[in-house]
């Protein structure tokens, strides 16, 4: 459905030449949902900015529908929704007046427009705001318009830059609720996001990008089992100082963040005697997740192996 071979993106010339994609392989098959993860500026929007054209590829390859975006851009629209990390709506529109005329844009027979938006606005509960202007939108409602506006030409390619993006706790679930629906009918979806757990719910498969290159790819438990398998234990105050000074003698993984030092154990049972052994008193002890494993490989997890 989607892919790229021996991508690569540079921006700027001369000094400040910047490599934002960097040799990037991979493969969105039909009917799965694609999470593509990575730290701020990893490169992420400048692919999706690549799959409708709007951002011109450096050198490789990128197809959608099997189709060069570059030259076909027009094409391929018509059968992609995309949510961009910027909302991009017209302020000075109405939300039916905006969505009406996407709607046209997109080729929705005018008969089913004015229902699909009303069922579309209904769902993400924003029907109420049908007749107000854009600009007097809070920016979570935006942000539900935008995702609204994505799904009004039923597309085959759905692509969401951080959908959930300042939406309150209700309305992201309600926007998963969708996504899965839409997957479970067929789908295919590439999601970037920057929930971890969003991801996990969300994602068949994932690929982690840093600085431009895919550091790991795989389904969410398998990327858990192969770079961050195991249970982690959090730790606070002096039982922090403790755990910093026991991965000296330990073969563990360990981070630090405002709420404490995480340690990772391969076995529950390790964990366990690790506390009994030293007195421990942790936070909380839980599985490895995708936190853990974007944390390692985007190098913000300390790795002591001793
Ligand atoms: N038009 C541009 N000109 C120059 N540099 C750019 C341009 N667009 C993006 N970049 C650079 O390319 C890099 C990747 O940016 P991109 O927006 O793809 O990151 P991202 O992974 O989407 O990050 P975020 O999570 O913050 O949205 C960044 O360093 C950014 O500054
Ligand atoms: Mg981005």
């Amino acid at each position: 459905m989607v892919e790229a071979k021996n991508l690569v993106k540079i921006f700027g010339k001369g000094a400040s030449v910047f490599r934002a994609l960097d040799d990037v392989n991979f493969q969105v098959r039909v009917g799965e949902c694609f999470g593509l993860l990575g730290p701020n500026g990893a490169g992420k929007s400048t692919f999706i900015g690549m799959t409708y054209g709007s951002v011109k590829k450096t050198s490789g390859q990128v197809t959608v529908f099997g189709l060069d975006p570059q030259s076909e851009s027009r094409s391929i629209k018509k059968r992609l929704g995309v949510v961009t990390q910027e909302n991009a709506l017209d302020e000075s529109l109405t939300v039916l007046e905006n969505m009406m005329l996407y709607s046209a844009f997109m080729g929705v027979p005018r008969d089913q427009r004015r229902r699909r938006i009303e069922d579309l606005l209904e769902y993400m509960n924003i029907a109420h705001k049908r007749d107000a202007l854009i600009q007097t939108l809070s920016g979570g409602m935006k942000r539900r318009l935008v995702f609204v506006r994505a799904l009004l030409g039923q597309p085959e390619l759905l692509i969401l830059d951080e959908p959930t993006t300042g939406l309150d706790p209700a309305v992201r679930h309600l926007l998963w609720g969708k996504v899965k629906e839409l997957r479970s009918s067929g789908t295919t979806i590439i999601l970037t996001t920057h929930y971890m757990h969003e991801a996990e719910v969300l994602c068949d498969r994932l690929a982690i990008l840093n600085k431009g290159k895919i550091v790991a790819e795989g389904s969410p438990q398998k990327m858990i089992s192969d770079h961050s398998p195991g249970y982690v234990g959090i730790f606070k105050s002096e039982d922090g100082a403790k755990v910093r000074s026991l991965v000296k003698e330990t073969t563990t993984h360990v981070h630090e963040d405002s709420s404490g030092v995480y340690l990772r154990v391969p076995t529950l049972e390790k964990m366990t005697s690790l506390v009994a052994d030293h007195s421990l008193n942790p936070a909380q002890i839980r599985p490895s997740n995708l936190e853990d494993v974007f944390l390692q490989l985007t190098g913000q997890e300390l790795s002591v192996d001793a």
